[in-house]
């Protein structure tokens, strides 16, 4: 079922001049931003629970994505001290200093939620012990890197597994600023605060967080509660500002990602629906979240996922779980998306967590969702795989296996990665 090839394949052959055009408006625009564009990204990191806690623990990988003979080699892997953890969510700091990386069901288990590496060797990752975790919050989800080299963090739940949650500030030391909103009556128009996707926009000051499901409900013997709510926030003053109630949510598994796109002052998100919405934060309070592309079936079946947006929002990746997609959006007019491309997983792989490299020619998918196995009620195992794409250099489309010869693979098989250490699923991934 693909009911959006013919858009798709329409768009091919734009011309090279506009693609130079491109490139040279991205790299003066970027040229004295804190993060440094265009170059490529040397390693991917992997962030994998151990399926079987008697042969492994839970484990960072490190992976080369350099072009050439070691494309796809594992180099390194890091083993935490736990099992249990529920790897999630992972990102590096805008320094390159740091790794974030989230743990979604640690706190049923009293074990952290988040774990710091540092990457001073990137091809070594240090986990880091010194670093104050959360207090009033747990449940890590997603982060952002903030320009000071540090991350904001979503904190699903409070310290023992119900709303409210928060959201979490790191500064460029890895030193808690704090956990917000500090004033708890700011959520007073929606209590279910359980932040999962967040996106921010460091020029226009703001921030959207949107609520997903309240962890704990997900649990064995509860009543799955999913959120349909989203928030934004001022970065000056860590306060909400708006509060919305999200459009089209039937059949919604929880609102799970929210991204800036690019610094345009709007924000993507999904109601893990197939919908696919934005919200224009310049509005503030008065904004009003819009359906703008529907992807798959009207019943909402598609499970949306992930939004991975380039930097100048331009473009957006989209994962879609249920019918294994990820698809390219041209979103340079962010109210009127366009599908570009599509890439097909095989049945029943999945497609969850997609991210690109620094030269956003690179993309990375990984196929595991959620397996909370015989404590709770969600169960997509995926076929627990991460596998690669590329763009061709306009962005226009994913290559082929005969422009690139890794197109359609490697595929790094976390089932049998590591023999004799049973099986990985890994969730987080992100590229330095
Ligand atoms: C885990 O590995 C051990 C040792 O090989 C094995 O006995 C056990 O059956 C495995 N457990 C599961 C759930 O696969
Ligand atoms: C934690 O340890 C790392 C690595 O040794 C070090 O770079 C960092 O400064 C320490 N952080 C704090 C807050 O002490
Ligand atoms: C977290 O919220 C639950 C539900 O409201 C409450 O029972 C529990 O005491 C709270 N935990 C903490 C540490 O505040
Ligand atoms: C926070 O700042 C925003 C503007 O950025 C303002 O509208 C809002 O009232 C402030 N909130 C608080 C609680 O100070
Ligand atoms: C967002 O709102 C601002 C402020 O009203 C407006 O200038 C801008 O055109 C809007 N953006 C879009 C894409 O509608
Ligand atoms: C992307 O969208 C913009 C604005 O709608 C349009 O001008 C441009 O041609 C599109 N690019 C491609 C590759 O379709
Ligand atoms: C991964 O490896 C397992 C075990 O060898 C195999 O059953 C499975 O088909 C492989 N998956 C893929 C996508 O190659």
């Amino acid at each position: 079922m693909r009911p959006y090839d013919t858009r798709i394949r329409a768009r091919r052959g734009q011309p090279v001049a506009l693609a130079i055009l491109a490139l040279l408006a991205c790299s003066l625009r970027f040229a004295d931003a804190a993060t440094a564009p265009a170059k490529t990204s040397k390693y991917l990191y992997a962030w994998a629970g151990a399926q079987n806690a008697s042969l492994a623990r839970d484990s960072l990988f490190v992976f080369s994505v350099e072009d050439g003979p070691d494309f796809g080699k594992l180099l390194n892997i890091v083993e935490t001290p736990y099992n249990g953890l529920e790897p999630h969510h992972c990102r590096t700091s805008v320094t390159g200093r740091w790794l974030a990386c989230s743990c979604m069901l640690a706190v049923f288990f009293k074990l952290p939620s988040i774990i710091f590496f540092s990457l001073a060797d990137p091809a070594k990752p240090v986990m880091l012990t010194n670093v104050t975790l959360p207090i009033h919050s747990a449940v890590a989800d997603e982060f952002v890197a903030t320009p000071d080299g540090g991350f904001l963090a979503t904190m699903m739940t409070n310290a023992s597994g119900w709303a409210p949650g928060r959201v979490a500030r790191y500064d460029g030391n890895l030193k808690l600023v704090g956990e917000y909103p500090e004033d708890l009556s700011q959520l007073a128009p929606a209590p279910g605060f359980n932040p999962h996707g967040i996106g921010a926009d460091f020029t226009h000051q703001t921030m959207l967080t949107v609520d997903y499901l309240e962890p704990a409900s997900s649990l064995v013997g509860n009543t799955l509660i999913y959120r349909k709510t989203a928030r934004l926030w001022s970065l000056k003053n860590m306060s909400i500002i708006g509060t919305y109630v999200l459009p089209e949510t039937q059949k919604s598994k929880g609102a799970m990602d929210a991204v800036a796109i690019g610094e345009t002052g709007g924000y993507y998100l999904t109601g893990g629906n197939g919908r696919l919405m934005y919200l224009n934060g310049s509005l503030g309070e008065k904004a009003v979240p819009e359906v703008v592309y529907h992807l798959g079936p009207k019943d909402g079946s598609a499970v949306s996922c992930i939004l991975q947006p380039f930097r100048r929002g331009t473009r957006l990746l989209m994962s879609m779980f249920a019918y294994g997609y990820v698809v390219l959006l041209n979103t340079t007019n962010p109210r009127r998306p366009q599908a570009l491309d599509a890439y097909t997983l095989p049945y029943r792989a999945g497609g969850h967590v997609v991210r690109i490299s620094k030269d956003e020619r690179l993309v990375a998918v990984a196929t595991y969702f959620l397996d909370e196995g015989a404590i709770g009620q969600i169960h997509y195992p995926g076929d627990r795989t991460v596998r690669f794409i590329r763009l061709n250099v306009p962005g226009t489309r994913f290559v082929t296996k005969e422009e690139w010869p890794y197109s359609r693979g490697p595929v790094l098989n976390f089932t049998e990665l590591l023999p004799g250490k049973g099986g990985f699923r890994t969730h987080g991934l992100a590229f330095l």
